[in-house]
């Protein structure tokens, strides 16, 4: 939550800041703010100049269009509120009273209320309802010449997570530090950058560092330096990125989302590539674990990522035979899960940084777990913490409603348990060839899923259904998470509330909703419960229900009863869930597009959440 950009150089820090911030808009958008000074020469110091919005960062910039600020150092943000109202005096940057020293942060400080009447008490005047206002205060306190060392004084009296970056009107550099909150590093010529998250930095460099957990950053035109926050020197690898820039910008599509949701087959070959062993029929996994030295497999993750570990669960166990557990990741972490050296806990998430997620695995470390990461962000925090990464290689993903990460979460999930099957000796060579030959086919029927005529069909179909006010979504065996995801994107981005159910359990409360007016999404694709499936469409109908039925190409048995039917191509049942959920992806977006919701940045959310 909170976007970050820092930028110290040649430049005009205003375009590299506003650009930054553009690409983590997705981090929040209550309020943008930026601060600009220029290089300040000899002992002489130069002034910051803050101009901070509530609302959109498009506010900012055409604040900033009207009047600009000049300079080649500055600091910029985008909020998700913690702590105070989305308005001006809440956005950030925040400075001190006499406006030398200027901050941004990300995170949550939590003993802000006790720091804060301290410095009241010493005279301290705030302007306004954040938390993160008494990191200006403090610093102001510690500071007495030396930037680095004022920061790391006042970040001794600090409980909480942040990413902070500090820049001072004596300075010409720029002070960072984090613990929790997501910090990398770009490095240039004659120019260095910081930001929450890569795509801020790529059109500028593809050298990054990610800053760990404790570490303190001093950036200047020449350089920079890390250390931890005792002060040591750390050495912390340069990591080249492979993602080009162009990745992380719309490309000529609307939003995001839609450019997301197109992106699919590509990042499904991406995460296939070099995994399905042609000659010998086998799955390659570049893991170190060993399938046999576990006796349990725990999966923990959150919203979309909680689903694709649904689907994990379905198919590791019919597949390798092992006992799953899924369970999300504010639960798992607090409810004393039974693990231990014989337990291999799997964490799923495409930022790699959600807390939630990042805390469950640190307990599970605690009681000796094994553990893997199903993780599409390179760098993040999780990557580091687990013993194995299985990377999705999904590439950048803007859009907060997940598409392309879920699509190849589930297809890494596949891969994993097809592998685990045959390692555990617990998936014949016939099934185990049926289903490679189903997996190579992926990239090539979700491409066929985003035919013209299908993408406009299902179009008509979410602007007949746009003004209901709730939706059912039904499915069952490993197309159950199907209908849940379908319905988290057609809440997140539409607004309109959706349960997802598993079909046998509509009768068991869920059916009393239904009315001529409620739409029923029904996943109705080939599988081997398909009858039972259709008797639930049955049942919704003989209550006056509108049934959507997505069905299989050519299927004439759920199209019968439906009053709407999506057609998707013909998949082996394990892979279904990857092609059907394109097509609820699909109607979500259009739902949301024909009520004018702005998709990709849906009220109240953003992309990471790495506060609790
Ligand atoms: O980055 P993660 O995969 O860990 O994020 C988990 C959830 O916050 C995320 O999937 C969220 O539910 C999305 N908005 C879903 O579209």
């Amino acid at each position: 939550m909170c976007g970050i950009v820092g930028y110290v150089g040649y430049r005009n820090a205003q375009d590299v800041l506003l650009g930054g911030l553009s690409r983590l808009e997705y981090r929040g958008y209550d309020s943008a703010g930026i601060a600009v000074k220029a290089r300040s020469m000899g002992t002489s110091s130069t002034q910051i100049t803050v101009s901070k919005k509530a609302g959109k960062l498009a506010v900012l910039a055409q604040e900033l269009e009207n009047s600009p600020l000049t300079g080649c150092i500055g600091i910029g943000h985008t909020r998700w509120a913690t702590h105070g109202l989305p308005n001006d005096a809440n956005a950030h940057p925040h400075a001190t009273e006499d406006g030398r020293l200027v901050i941004i942060h990300n995170g949550i400080i939590e003993n802000y209320l006790s720091l804060k009447e301290g410095l009241l008490a010493r005279g301290h005047v705030f302007r306004s309802e954040t938390d993160s206002e008494v990191l200006a205060h403090l610093i102001e306190e510690t500071y007495r010449g030396n930037l680095e060392l004022a920061v790391r004084e006042a970040l001794r009296q600090v409980r909480g997570a942040y990413g902070i970056v500090v820049t001072h009107a004596d300075h010409n550099q720029i002070v960072a530090a984090r613990t929790v909150s997501p910090l990398v590093m770009g490095i240039g010529e004659g120019e260095m950058f910081l930001g929450s998250d890569v795509p801020a930095l790529l059109p500028y460099t593809r050298n990054m560092i990610f800053l760990h957990d404790g570490d303190m950053a001093v950036l200047s035109q020449d350089g920079y330096r890390i250390t931890n926050l005792e002060g040591v020197e750390q050495t912390r690898e340069v990591t080249l990125i492979d993602w080009d820039a162009e990745a992380a910008e719309k490309g000529g599509f609307d939003t995001f989302m839609l450019k997301e949701i197109y992106e699919q087959p590509t990042a499904l070959t991406n995460t296939l590539m070099g995994r399905l062993h042609d000659e010998t029929g086998e799955v390659v996994l570049d893991i170190a674990l060993e399938p046999a030295g576990f006796e349990r497999i725990h999966i923990v993750a959150c919203g979309t990522a909680y689903y694709a570990a649904l689907v994990g669960e379905y198919l590791i166990e019919q597949l390798a035979r092992v006992p799953v557990e899924v369970d999300v990741a504010s639960e798992y972490r607090y409810r004393e899960p039974l693990v231990d050296d014989k337990t291999l806990v799997i964490v799923v998430s495409q930022s790699g940084e959600t807390i939630d997620t990042l805390e469950a695995l640190r307990e599970a470390k605690k009681s000796g777990a094994k553990t893997l990461g199903v993780i599409n962000a390179k760098g993040s925090s999780m990557t580091r913490e687990v013993d194995d990464v299985l990377y999705i290689h999904a590439g950048p993903e803007i859009g907060v409603a997940s598409t392309k990460a879920y699509t190849a979460m589930v297809s890494a999930m596949l891969l994993l348990a097809l592998w685990l099957g045959r390692a555990r000796g617990t998936l014949n060579a016939k099934m185990g060839a049926e289903l490679l030959h189903g997996v190579r086919e992926l990239p090539r029927l979700v491409e066929e899923s985003l035919q013209p005529e299908r993408v406009a069909h299902i179009k008509k179909v979410a602007e007949k259904y746009k003004d209901s006010r709730d939706y059912l979504f039904l499915g069952r065996g490993v197309n159950a998470p199907t209908a849940l995801e379908g319905a988290l994107k057609l809440k997140e981005i539409s607004y309109i509330h959706a349960e997802g159910y598993a079909s046998g359990e509509m009768k068991h409360g869920p059916i009393a909703l239904i009315d001529s007016n409620l739409p029923v999404v029904v996943v109705a694709t080939e599988s081997r419960l398909l009858e039972k499936t259709v008797s639930a469409i049955q049942e919704v109908k003989a209550r006056s229900g509108k049934v959507i039925a997505l069905v299989t190409d050519g299927d004439s048995m759920a199209s019968r009863h439906a009053d709407d039917v999506i057609s998707v191509p013909r998949a082996h049942e394990m892979v279904s869930p990857i092609v059907n959920v394109v097509a609820l992806q699909l109607l979500a977006y259009f739902t949301a597009t024909a009520l004018e919701r702005d998709v990709d940045k849906p009220r109240n959310l953003a992309k990471s959440v790495t506060v609790e």
